[in-house]
């Protein structure tokens, strides 16, 4: 199939399956040139590494009740930020939270900036979060590859090279699915599959929409990849 083929029918899916969370706008104003605010999607993206979506919904509520803007998260109190972040653990993060958000006000005039390479001078902000800001916020056709993704990718193309060797084929793989209408919503749609349909073992591939051009389900080794190089 084409990228821009694969790229079609995975939002189609995404379209129906998309899972409703607190950072995402509504289903019903997704795909009209409608985008999340930054802010949030900045906040979500920072409390997912390493934490469970189930774990971060809770957090997330408080922390945008508090502090709805990125210059209240800027003035608020440290230690106040430090004990609601607590009980999601990596309290670097929390730290780099706050620093951002205090950089985003004093040399962003309170907007984040909208390019992967302005995101990624900011605290705490490295490639894959810069990536997920600019395309879910902003639109931009960045490749976004997390976990979920590399295993969807690997899948897809049967890419038999083991992680991390095979991160620059995969990389580019995915910069070429991108769309450029709704490229935050591509990005998402593939963690989505990566989280449901398209899981570690047992894949349901009978009812992915990738499942008739997905290399590794035509050779039957979707469970096997992706191979990962013993540490
Ligand atoms: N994990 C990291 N970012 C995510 C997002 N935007 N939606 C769902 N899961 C995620």
């Amino acid at each position: 199939a084409s990228a821009p083929d694969l790229a079609a029918a995975l939002l189609a899916w995404y379209d129906r399956h998309a899972r409703v969370l607190p950072w995402r706008i509504s289903p019903r104003d997704r795909g009209h040139g409608r985008a999340p605010d930054p802010y949030r999607v900045w906040l979500s993206e920072i409390m997912l590494q390493q934490t469970t979506v189930q774990a971060v919904k809770p957090y997330f509520a408080a922390f945008t009740e508090r502090w709805p803007t990125v210059a209240d998260l800027a003035a608020a109190d440290e230690a106040d930020v430090m004990k609601a972040w607590a009980g999601l653990g990596y309290y670097s993060r929390a730290r780099n939270l706050k620093a951002c958000a205090e950089a985003v006000v004093r040399h962003h005039g309170g907007t984040f900036p909208d390019t992967e390479e302005g995101l990624r001078a900011l605290p705490g902000i490295g490639p894959y979060t810069a990536a997920a800001i600019a395309a879910i916020a902003f639109d931009r056709p960045a490749a976004v590859v997390d976990g979920n993704v590399e295993r969807v990718t690997s899948r897809l193309h049967a890419i038999e090279t083991p992680l991390p060797a095979s991160k620059p084929d995969i990389r580019s793989a995915v910069a070429l699915m991108v769309p450029h209408e709704r490229p935050g919503d591509f990005a998402q749609a593939m963690m989505d599959l990566g989280a449901s349909l398209c899981s570690p073992r047992k894949p349901a591939c009978a009812l992915c929409p990738w499942s008739a051009p997905c290399e590794a389900r035509r050779l039957g080794i979707a469970e096997t990849l992706p191979v990962k190089q013993r540490k």
